[in-house]
């Protein structure tokens, strides 16, 4: 493998020929652009490590997939007197092994003790080895509000679990052990968790993608709570509620899997529910965004699926969450290489958002199908953006979007025109080889340990002073989502081997860039 061959392919360039793309041509740092007036500047990739495949927890089940989210603990960041920092950070895993079915997995998050060190000497070629160590420290389960375990299986195609004080939620119906093997049976509420947030008290906000949901959890794992939003959002068959993601168990693939139509035709589409999950600094707001369009609004297509809704929510009282304002975030558009010129552009959905401060957030936008396990080696659109609500469109005060049939964008994802849509800026491209190559990663080419992983998913934040982060030097750490895939993994806390088909073992990498915000950027308000 020749780094600096790859760094050249860091020149790759999708073709920028309307206004509405986000500029791919310029693939060097320092290439400083202000969103709405504010400045972001991506300095440089700071770190790298990385969770192996075959990781288990204290229940005996693989830690995959544990970039779905994540969450830095901002009581236990610490820069030591050497220049090392040590921290803790909950990583969130999604629905568990699901690559051939899904399994009777019972959400959970991670809990990680960490140790950063700089490395100011890295480069491409002598590159730096792994300076980001995690600790696995434990782990916390999601039981619901009557302490039964919830489910990674897919969701019943019709009906839902009923809780007192909790609006009807996505349950599934499973025979056996859930896994495939003997057992009494049961219902379970299904949560595929793809967002957190950790509050001061120890409670955590999650968010799903089967309702899609946002639930409150105590430091227990107990459900205190959930979100269920407007109805535009939620998945409808037959004129009915379906919350089904077409994700069969895997004792039922080719056997009853199939619910019908495969594709709900309004409502979030199959896999892209509340990928995007952010609370504000002082964290009396919680932000939700939609991994892509509603299918009604364009989200069947890649083509089509661009326009996708932002949900606010006022958590002062976190026991009376209360909807408050909405917006419409434009997903950039990249050409795909591998497909022909009429399946182009294609629209990225977005994996995770981080509210920096007052109206301007971070998201993680992505293509997908390629990266390491893929056949496809080269991503060409994997990026933190910027985005700015302060002259969109409020669409719930505009009135008139929110029912089943109350559509933002046509089913060809065309905007209706009286809606304006939040500023989207382009920032932090994973993707420059220039520096990845500093830490022996790389995007595109052979398929090896540090081949980048398809699938980025998770952004938090910590100041490089070890203290408020005044200076505005910001450190942004992202973990990717490995699908599980290991050929030595676990699952029914250790009595359910497997090995995943794809052949792979896809390490969980973590990423740490090095940035400035914003002059005078105070993300975290509530810090001394
Ligand atoms: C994209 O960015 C490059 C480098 O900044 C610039 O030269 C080029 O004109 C831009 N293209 C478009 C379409 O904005
Ligand atoms: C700094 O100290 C910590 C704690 O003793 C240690 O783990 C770390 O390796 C040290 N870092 C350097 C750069 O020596
Ligand atoms: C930093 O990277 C250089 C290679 O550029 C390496 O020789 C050195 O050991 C690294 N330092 C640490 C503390 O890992
Ligand atoms: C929708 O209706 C069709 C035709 O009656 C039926 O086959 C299918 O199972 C229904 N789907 C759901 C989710 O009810
Ligand atoms: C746009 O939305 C408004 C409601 O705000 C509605 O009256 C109008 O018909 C919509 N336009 C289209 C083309 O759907």
């Amino acid at each position: 493998m020749s780094f600096l061959k790859l760094a050249f392919l860091a020149g790759f360039a999708a073709t920028a020929s309307a206004t509405a793309y986000v500029n791919q041509t310029s693939k060097s740092l320092h290439h400083f652009q202000p969103c709405n007036g504010k400045q972001y500047t991506y300095q440089e990739l700071a770190g790298y490590g990385y969770v192996p495949s075959n990781a288990r927890d204290e229940f005996g089940d693989t830690i995959g997939g544990m970039g779905s989210a994540l969450a830095l603990d901002r009581s236990q960041w610490k820069k030591l007197a050497n220049g090392s920092y040590t921290g803790v950070v909950w990583a969130l895993p999604d629905r568990g092994w699901n690559t051939q079915g899904t399994l009777n997995f019972q959400p959970r998050v991670h809990k990680f003790n960490l140790l950063f060190t700089p490395n100011e000497t890295a480069t491409v070629v002598n590159p730096s080895p792994n300076n980001l160590h995690l600790w696995y420290s434990e782990t916390i389960r999601f039981f619901g509000p009557d302490g039964t375990p919830c489910t990674g299986l897919d969701a019943d195609a019709t009906g839902h679990i009923t809780f007192a004080g909790f609006p009807d939620l996505p349950g599934a119906t499973y025979t056996g052990d859930g896994f495939g093997g003997a057992g009494p049976g049961g219902k379970r509420i299904v949560i595929d968790s793809e967002g957190i947030i950790l509050n001061d008290d120890g409670t955590f906000w999650i968010s799903d993608e089967y309702g899609p949901f946002i639930y409150r959890f105590s430091a227990a794992g107990i459900m205190l709570g959930a979100i269920r939003p407007v109805d535009a959002i939620i998945p409808m068959r037959n004129g009915t509620e379906s919350f089904s993601a077409d994700s069969p168990a895997v004792y039922d693939v080719g056997v009853s899997d199939d619910v019908s139509p495969a594709d709900n035709p309004t409502g979030r589409d199959n896999n892209h529910g509340f990928e995007g999950l952010s609370a504000s600094g002082d964290g009396k707001t919680l932000w939700v965004l939609l991994q892509a369009a509603n299918n009604q609004e364009g989200g069947l297509s890649k083509q089509t699926q661009r326009y996708s809704r932002l949900l606010k929510y006022d958590i002062t009282k976190p026991d009376a969450p209360r909807y408050a304002r909405e917006f419409v975030v434009p997903l950039p558009l990249y050409n795909d290489p591998t497909a022909k010129a009429s399946k182009n552009p294609k629209a990225a959905a977005q994996s995770d958002i981080f509210n920096v401060q007052g109206d301007q957030f971070f998201i993680l936008s992505r293509d997908s199908s390629a990266g390491n396990g893929q056949a496809v080696t080269t991503s060409v659109y994997r990026q933190i953006d910027v985005f700015d609500i302060s002259v969109a469109t409020d669409v719930k005060a505009a009135g008139g979007y929110d029912c089943a049939t109350c559509n933002i964008a046509s089913s060809a994802g065309v905007l209706n025109s009286s809606i304006v849509p939040v500023t989207y800026c382009s920032f932090l491209d994973f993707n420059v080889n220039s520096q990845l190559n500093r830490f022996g990663l790389h995007n595109g080419g052979v398929t090896d340990k540090g081949l980048l992983n398809e699938k980025w998913e998770s952004i938090g934040i910590v100041p490089v002073d070890g203290g408020v982060g005044d200076d505005d030097e910001w450190f942004v750490f992202s973990f990717s989502d490995n699908d599980f895939i290991t050929q030595d993994g676990y699952m029914n806390g250790g009595a359910y081997p497997y090995s995943d088909a794809s052949g792979f073992n896809l390490d969980n990498q973590a990423l740490v860039f090095k940035i400035s915000l914003p002059a005078h950027s105070r993300p975290f308000p509530r810090d001394p």
